[in-house]
């Protein structure tokens, strides 16, 4: 049979991540960066009451609610329900800020290593990639940026913190990227913001060329049910919102990330633990036992444990799952989430027993 797929997509390769087997897996999951505790009974609660009235039965009426929780959530000034698209998952908003903004055959800018979907997305759309690295003790090569941006630029991707690198970008760099982009956009996924605390929200009232991407996945603990949002000046909400389908966020989703942003004090009490006591624990471990980690503003660190294919095999084997990274920079490294602080102490002790004692 001749392949018929446009020319564009073919060039391109599947992106299928290692997903096989997670829901039957009885130890934790630290390989997605999801939330490694279940969401609260309010969430829950919801859902059923979504199911027992048909919710599923009709098409998804957004009735403005959950914006309205966002904006309070965001509790930034100048930020009204016409800055606020929501998405199906943080995926969706990259593919729409690429399909909204740029064309065939225009330059995008994709710092690199960093969160695979920003290529697929550039591939869907023919674009030019002009993949730049990290440095090599990971921090963001902004000056390379910098100088790399032209009147052909059509976008730039800043994931901050970085998956997988865990980095952080300044405001002050993303606003000189702004800046610079005078003829394009430039897209800051902070699908990891709540980790950091830190957000280039304050920028989108001075620069309608920032498009934030917000994700419900992580500290929200609502991977599975696929809701994200955009942030962005109101015309570019406008043009995205062409772009996006009108049902594209389901019923149950929508309902579900208002019970969860309702949840924002005990959300805030699991990245507390997460940040403050659970990464400092594995921090010192792995120095401790001079293994090589990277800083990271993020519920993940990546590290390198030299061998990671055993290091994989036998944690994964123990109830622990975490995921091999590869490509520049980080190939052979290991991304681990970071989950509660009894959840890390066990990670710990597991890997002392049957790595560190065992000299794997
Ligand atoms: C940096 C980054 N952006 C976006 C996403 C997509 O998140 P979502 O599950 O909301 O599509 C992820 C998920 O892993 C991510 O790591």
């Amino acid at each position: 049979m001749k392949n018929v797929a446009n020319q564009y997509i073919q060039n391109m390769k599947p992106y299928r991540p290692p997903l096989q087997g997670r829901a039957a897996y009885s130890g934790v999951l630290l390989d997605f960066n999801e939330r490694t505790i279940p969401v609260s009974t309010n969430v829950q609660n919801v859902l059923r009451k979504c199911i027992d009235n048909q919710g599923y039965a009709r098409y998804p009426e957004y009735n403005g609610e959950l914006e309205e929780k966002i904006i309070t959530y965001l509790d930034e000034k100048n930020i009204y329900a016409d800055n606020i698209m929501i998405t199906n998952g943080g995926d969706q908003a990259i593919d729409v800020i690429f399909r909204t903004f740029s064309s065939v055959g225009d330059e995008v800018i994709i710092p690199s290593p960093s969160f695979a979907m920003f290529n697929q997305a550039a591939g869907m759309n023919g674009n030019t990639i002009l993949e730049i690295p990290y440095e090599d003790d990971l921090s963001f090569p902004t000056q390379n940026i910098l100088r790399s941006i032209n009147e052909k630029t059509k976008l730039v991707t800043i994931c901050s913190p970085n998956n997988p690198t865990g980095t952080l970008v300044s405001i002050n760099d993303i606003e000189a990227i702004a800046r610079a982009m005078v003829n394009g956009v430039v897209l800051v996924d902070e699908a990891y913001a709540e980790f950091s605390g830190v957000s280039a929200i304050s920028l989108i009232q001075r620069y309608s060329n920032i498009v934030i991407l917000r994700s419900f996945s992580k500290p929200f603990g609502l991977a599975g049910l696929r809701i994200g949002y955009c942030i962005a000046d109101q015309i570019m909400i406008e043009e995205m919102l062409k772009v996006r389908g009108p049902y594209d966020v389901n019923t149950m989703a929508y309902v579900a990330a208002i019970a969860a942003l309702d949840d924002w004090p005990a959300t805030k009490q699991y990245i507390d633990e997460v940040m403050n006591e659970a990464k400092p624990l594995v921090e010192k471990f792995f120095s401790n036992n001079n293994i090589a980690w990277y800083p990271s503003s993020a519920n993940f660190i990546l590290f390198n444990p030299g061998n990671a294919q055993a290091v994989l095999a036998v944690m994964n084997e123990s109830g622990f799952r975490m995921r091999r990274r590869s490509g520049v920079l980080v190939d052979g490294m290991i991304r681990v989430t970071i989950g509660t602080v009894k959840q890390m102490q066990e990670f710990i002790s597991t890997y002392t027993e049957l790595i560190l004692n065992k000299s794997i």
